[in-house]
């Protein structure tokens, strides 16, 4: 359990410093940190890291919202994307769900 705790705590670290790297950036156009989700999700969020990192390229706007609120409220559970979504205000999980819905990815819009 404490080993647990501690590895747990300091991915929350790792992830909140990236965070700030990424911020620090300063993206043209972009006012959010859609780079650090593109870290695991890929670039466009579409080219996830490992099996258990979903795509986002192309999902739906309002499943989009709707996880982030989840990971965000405690409802979804898992320990990156609840630190992750924990960073977000409501404006930037529009502007994500925004990007990531408007990428070509798993479904192709018209
Ligand atoms: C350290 C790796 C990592 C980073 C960084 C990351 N994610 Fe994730 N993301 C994951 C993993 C792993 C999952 C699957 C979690 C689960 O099973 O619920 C996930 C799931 C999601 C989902 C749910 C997708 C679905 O199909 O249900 C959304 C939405 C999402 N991430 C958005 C983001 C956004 C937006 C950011 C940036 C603010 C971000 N992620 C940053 C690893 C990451």
């Amino acid at each position: 359990m404490n080993g647990l705790v501690r590895r747990c705590s300091c991915l929350i670290i790792l992830l909140a410093t990236g965070l700030n790297v990424c911020l620090a950036d300063g993206q043209a156009g972009l006012q959010i940190p859609s780079a650090s989700c593109e870290a695991c999700h890929g670039a466009g969020g579409n080219k996830p890291v490992s099996p258990e990192t979903p795509r986002l390229a192309g999902q739906e706007y309002d499943y989009l919202i709707a996880a982030l609120l989840q990971y965000r409220n405690g409802a979804r559970q898992n320990p990156i994307m609840g630190a992750m979504a924990k960073a977000l205000d409501d404006a930037q999980i529009r502007d994500l769900a925004k990007y990531f819905s408007s990428q070509r990815g798993l479904t192709e819009k018209y």
